[in-house]
């Protein structure tokens, strides 16, 4: 795990976009793994500006979200489908038959979420998965007593996701109960995590995701497993971490470090 702790969201979203743009321009064809929710905003606007200003080219790449929520048809304005649409694909130039978001309304849950793990595998697999971490600890919507080992399937959310989600709704009783999500072990397959939190709301999900035990009450802990994460996280996300200093110690000290490490 790489710990980098930064004072803005801005620019530790601009590093992470440019780990993703060295993905792309190193393979064109790669494999993205993507979030929604307020946390990657900033990074889907850099990498938009990319896009714009630099060149960053999109249209050998595919695409996988992480969930949707379960019964939000794709132009409902508070689905995952309308959401990457607007604040990413329409201003980047992926091919629409390269983006796969689970469905939200399909007739045969079980057969998607097959089909949907199928995909994946048949792209060989995501190069670079982006995450959120929810105030319960949750990555994609793997809520607290997911197995570390699930696939994609219908989750039942929490009601601290419902809560937190309730913002985007007019109603609270409008938010989704159940959502389909790909599963803490599709996420760990991924080549590289990217993880981003920003926010005092997130300090305690991130302390237990970083210095608690692995455990499927917190399933972000299950970065802990993966030999290759970057977690992105400002200050205020951070101020529960008991190892901070030494986090800011290994980033100062990086420039000078051997190679490989
Ligand atoms: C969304 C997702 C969720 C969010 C998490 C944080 O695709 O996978 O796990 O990342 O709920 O949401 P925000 O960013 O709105 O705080």
């Amino acid at each position: 795990m790489e710990v980098i702790i930064g004072k803005s969201h801005d620019e530790l979203s601009k590093a992470a976009a440019q780990v993703i743009a060295d993905v792309v321009n190193s393979k064109p064809d790669a494999v993205l793994g993507l979030a929604t929710g307020s946390t990657p905003l900033a990074l889907y606007k850099e990498l938009i500006r990319m896009h714009t200003e630099e060149g960053l080219d999109f249209s050998h790449c595919t695409t996988f979200n992480l969930d949707e929520y379960v019964g939000l048809t794709p132009d409902h304005d508070q689905s995952y489908h309308y959401f990457m649409n607007e604040n990413l694909f329409k201003h980047i130039n992926i091919p629409p038959e390269n983006i796969h978001i689970p469905s939200g309304t399909t007739q045969n849950y079980l057969a998607f979420c097959e089909w949907y793990e199928m995909r994946i595998e048949e792209c060989d697999g995501i190069d670079i998965q982006v995450l959120g971490i929810g105030s319960d600890g949750h990555i994609a919507f793997n809520e607290p007593g997911s197995s570390l080992g699930s696939r994609t399937r219908i989750k039942t959310l929490a009601k601290q996701t419902i809560e937190d989600n309730a913002r985007f709704f007019d109603k609270p009783e409008d938010v989704p109960i159940y959502a389909i999500t790909m599963g803490v072990g599709t996420i760990l397959e991924a080549d590289t995590l990217i993880l981003l939190a920003n926010g005092e709301s997130k300090a305690q999900a991130i302390s237990d995701a970083i210095e608690g035990p692995v455990s499927s009450w917190c399933t972000a802990s299950a970065l802990q497993l993966h030999p290759d994460s970057l977690l992105y996280i400002d200050e205020a996300a951070a101020a529960k971490l008991k190892m901070l200093d030494y986090y800011q110690w290994i980033q100062d000290k990086k420039p000078g470090a051997p190679a490989g490490s």
